[in-house]
């Protein structure tokens, strides 16, 4: 059946919660979709649909590398969730890789995310990138960078700084 990934529209919040809700069995993350969305850090939001049912979503918001002499625009993965009785079908893939096509379209050089170390490499995320750059929430291996731009990442060494729905969930 046909899977269509697009940007959300305000007609899908309801159903962006409740995938949310469902893919991390809990409010959390929905309430960071809200409070994101709310207050202006959004830069890509896509859900997959299928059927005319939203099954899966993936966000993209603005945070800063702050690092000795500048602070570097960027993005952040999170959340991402598919609906569990649609996951492991590919849905989450195409949803990162649509993502990325259209954060680069818009002109954007580097994402970060915290995320399976399983999963996000084959994208090419890669946790030398996001190393020399420090994270609040740690992550070891499950933080990665991406550049989107070659050599965007490269000699940067700095701090994150996170939009304040992430500082409220530390
Ligand atoms: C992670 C998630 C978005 C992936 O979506 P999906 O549609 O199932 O992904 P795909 O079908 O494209 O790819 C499945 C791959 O993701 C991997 N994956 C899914 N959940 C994983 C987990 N908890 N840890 C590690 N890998 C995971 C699967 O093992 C599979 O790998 P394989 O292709 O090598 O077998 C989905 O499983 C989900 O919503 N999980 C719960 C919420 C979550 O963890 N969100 C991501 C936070 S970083």
């Amino acid at each position: 059946m046909a899977l269509f990934i697009r940007p959300e529209v305000t007609e899908d919040r309801d159903a962006i919660r409740r995938v949310n809700r469902d893919a991390f069995c809990g409010e959390a993350e929905a309430n960071l979709v809200e409070a994101l969305r709310d207050l202006g850090y959004v830069e890509v939001s896509l859900v997959a649909e299928r059927d005319g049912l939203v099954v899966g979503h993936l966000l993209f918001s603005a945070i800063g590398i702050i690092t000795g002499t500048t602070t570097l625009n960027a993005l952040l993965l999170a959340p991402m969730g598919v609906l569990p009785e649609y996951q492991n079908s590919g849905i989450g893939s195409q949803l990162v890789e649509q993502g990325l096509i259209r954060c680069r379209d818009l002109g954007h050089q580097i994402v970060l995310v915290l995320g399976h170390p399983e999963f996000y490499p084959r994208f090419g995320f890669s946790p030398e990138l996001a190393r020399p750059i420090e994270s609040r929430f740690g992550g070891d291996d499950a933080w990665m960078g991406l550049e989107l731009r070659p050599g965007a990442l490269q000699g940067i060494q700095g701090r994150v700084e996170f939009s304040p729905p992430f500082l409220a969930l530390s």
